[in-house]
């Protein structure tokens, strides 16, 4: 007897998509398998080391604790979502900078982990930061990369900002 199937519709990295999966199949076998979406990785599967972070409707979550059922209707943000086709976002440049990643199996979670804090944090202090990523496992860098990568691409935000705001008059000077 074949399992039950259900219609579920996301939003995913801003794109509209259907998937047609059992109602408790995990949001990150979904992302991975139906939707080819493989950035996100599996550490544990139990809610423990934060690999599989995504964003869903703003808030932080495990993806390998959320049955798809939940995500009917919601925004999800993956790691493939963060870069433009030819421009990294600034947490992968200075992860990169900073050697914040090495085997990269908990990268992308902690970019997703990164990504939640800037988004309610633009500039954290190391404390934040460590509190922010608390739910993110790295077996290899010793956090410190990846905290000098976070305050790193804060900076580099804010100073991008700032001339952004800067008048064109201003500029000309
Ligand atoms: Fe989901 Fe570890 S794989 S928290
Ligand atoms: Fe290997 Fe974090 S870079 S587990």
């Amino acid at each position: 007897m074949s399992a039950i199937q259900t219609l579920i519709r996301m939003n995913v990295n801003g794109q509209s998509c259907t998937v047609q999966a059992p109602p408790m199949k995990r949001l990150l076998d979904v992302l991975r398998e139906d939707l080819r979406l493989t950035g996100t990785k599996e550490g544990c599967g139990e809610g423990e080391c934060g690999s599989c972070s995504v964003r869903m409707n703003g808030e932080l979550v495990n993806s390998c604790l959320v049955p798809v059922l939940q995500a009917e209707g919601a925004c999800i943000e993956t790691v493939e979502g963060l870069a433009t086709i030819d421009v990294l976002h600034p947490l992968q440049q200075a992860f990169l900078a900073c050697g914040g990643a090495q085997c990269g199996i908990c990268t992308p979670g902690m970019l997703m982990a990164a990504t939640q804090l800037l988004a309610i944090n633009k500039n954290p202090s190391l404390a934040e930061i460590r509190e922010g990523l608390a739910g993110n496992l790295c077996r290899c860098t010793g956090f410190i990369r990846i905290f000098e990568s976070v305050i790193a691409a804060a900076a580099q935000t804010t100073a991008t900002t700032a001339q952004a705001s800067i008048p064109e008059t201003a500029h000309a000077r």
